[in-house]
Order: C-alpha cells, then sequence, then structure tokens
C-alpha cells in the first residue's frame, strides 16, 4: 500500500488530468476483468472531472454498457434533488453517457425509503449483490475540515466499523442526513483517489497526509487503496505540504 502525491498548476489542469487518469483506469478494468467498479464524489471538482470526461474524446473508447457507478456518500434526499451528489453529477455531464440505468447505482432517498438507516442498509445490501467485491477507483473529495464521503471528524458514525454503510445525521455541512461509505468499504478498492483543490484545503491534505495521522480527527486519513492511495490536487490544496 502506497501513498502518491501529484500536484497540478491549475483546477482545470487538474481536472482534465484526473479525467483521463480515469478513462485509462475504466478502459483497463474492462479489458481485464470484463467491468470496471467506479465510485463517484460529489463536490464541485467531482462534477468538474466529471465534464472534463464528458469532454475527452477518448470516452468514446469505452463500453460504457460494462461500467458500475456508485457514491462513496449521498445527501439523504429525494431523487433529483439539486442538492443530491448524483443529480450535479448527472447535470455535469453524467447523464449523456451511455450507461446501463441499472449499473448506476444511486443511494435511496425519502423518496424511495423510510430513513437514512434504511437506506444504508439497503445500498449496502447493493454493493454485496451488484457489486465486484472491490472497486477499481474510488474518489473522494476532501473538505476544509478534513471530511471525506459524509465521514466528519469527531462523528460517531466514523465508529461504524460493521458495516458497508452508515446513516449520517448532524452532520456539519448541510443537509444533516446523509449516507456513507465506511473508510472499511471506501477502501476496498483498488484505488482510492483524493481530488482536492484551493487553499482553504491546504491544511486538512497536510495534516491527512501527516505521518500517523487519526481519521477521528482528520477523516481523510482513513481510506487506502489496496494497491495505491492518490492525492491529485492542485498548488493551492499542496500549499502546506513541507517542500511546497
Ligand atoms: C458534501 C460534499 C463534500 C465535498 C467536499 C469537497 O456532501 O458535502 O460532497 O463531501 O466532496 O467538501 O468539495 P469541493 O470539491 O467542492 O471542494
Amino acid at each position: 500500500m502506497s501513498s502518491e502525491v501529484i500536484v497540478h498548476p491549475t483546477r482545470r489542469a487538474l481536472a482534465e488530468s484526473i479525467a483521463a487518469r480515469l478513462l485509462e483506469h475504466i478502459e483497463a478494468a474492462v479489458r481485464t476483468r470484463g467491468r470496471a467498479d467506479i465510485c463517484l464524489t460529489g463536490g464541485s471538482l467531482g462534477s468538474e472531472l466529471i465534464t472534463a470526461l464528458v469532454d475527452n474524446p477518448r470516452k468514446d473508447d469505452v463500453d460504457w454498457a460494462a461500467v458500475h457507478l456508485w457514491w462513496g456518500d449521498e445527501r439523504y434526499l429525494p431523487a433529483g434533488d439539486a442538492d443530491r451528489n448524483d443529480t450535479q453529477n448527472d447535470e455535469a455531464g453524467l447523464r449523456s453517457l451511455p450507461l446501463r440505468p441499472e449499473y448506476v447505482h444511486r443511494v435511496p432517498g425519502p423518496d424511495e425509503v423510510d430513513s437514512a438507516e434504511e437506506s444504508a442498509r439497503t445500498y449496502a445490501a447493493t454493493v454485496r449483490s451488484d457489486g465486484s467485491g472491490r472497486f477499481d477507483v474510488v474518489l473522494l473529495g476532501v473538505g476544509p475540515d478534513g471530511h471525506c464521503a459524509s465521514l466528519f471528524p469527531r462523528h460517531p458514525a466514523q465508529r461504524i466499523t460493521d458495516a458497508i454503510a452508515v446513516a449520517v445525521h448532524d452532520s456539519p455541512k448541510p443537509p444533516p442526513d446523509r449516507v456513507s461509505l465506511t473508510y472499511e468499504a471506501l477502501s476496498r478498492s483498488g484505488e482510492v483517489w483524493f481530488v482536492v483543490t484551493g487553499a482553504d484545503k491546504a491544511q486538512a491534505v497536510a495534516a491527512a497526509l501527516a505521518p500517523g495521522a487519526d481519521p477521528w480527527e482528520v477523516p481523510a486519513a482513513g481510506p487506502h487503496g489496496e494497491d495505491v492511495t492518490r492525492w491529485l490536487i492542485d498548488e493551492d490544496a499542496a500549499g502546506a505540504l513541507s517542500g511546497s
């Protein structure tokens, strides 16, 4: 298990580079094992990289019918709500890709289930039944407080470890009710990519990458890829790393 930090000069260059890298990984996974399992992230960069992917001509080389999409977390809101991560990804261009709707594994909202707990159980069951045992790539944004997915600093949802997905209440960032994969589930991936831009994230990036960082305080220190963990960041987000 290794960590790699790759710094790009600008946010746009970063989004384009992540998109190109993701297309390569999707193609390789489909070629070698007949499917790709990609776990997407919300956040503004999570959507910007989808726009960059849709704008990349190499997307036409991908067999999208073999691609399964997942989300590392979701806001517990009805399908199509403008504040859901999947809606924002859709609007950024995801819906223009020829994906199989049944392979786009959305986290159920209050229009489908009665509680965030039921949503987490249902989503976990789908990961078990329709997943392939591990993701190829998990993408994760990071907040200025060091959160990733919907795992927040010193939040009790972090302590639930015997589950694939957990309900999160009283999130410090609105909306308060969410569903998140656990560290364990996020780490069941060949690669985990943290995708981060902006000077307001520089301290969180440095804290997550510090030796011995404690996920309880800095959740982005929690997930690790089985093969590699990559930090794909811009110069501003790299500003507090030693050597920058
Ligand atoms: C959420 C967001 C959040 C986001 C990070 C990074 O559910 O509140 O999805 O987790 O991924 O805060 O966001 P930016 O890419 O906009 O900086």
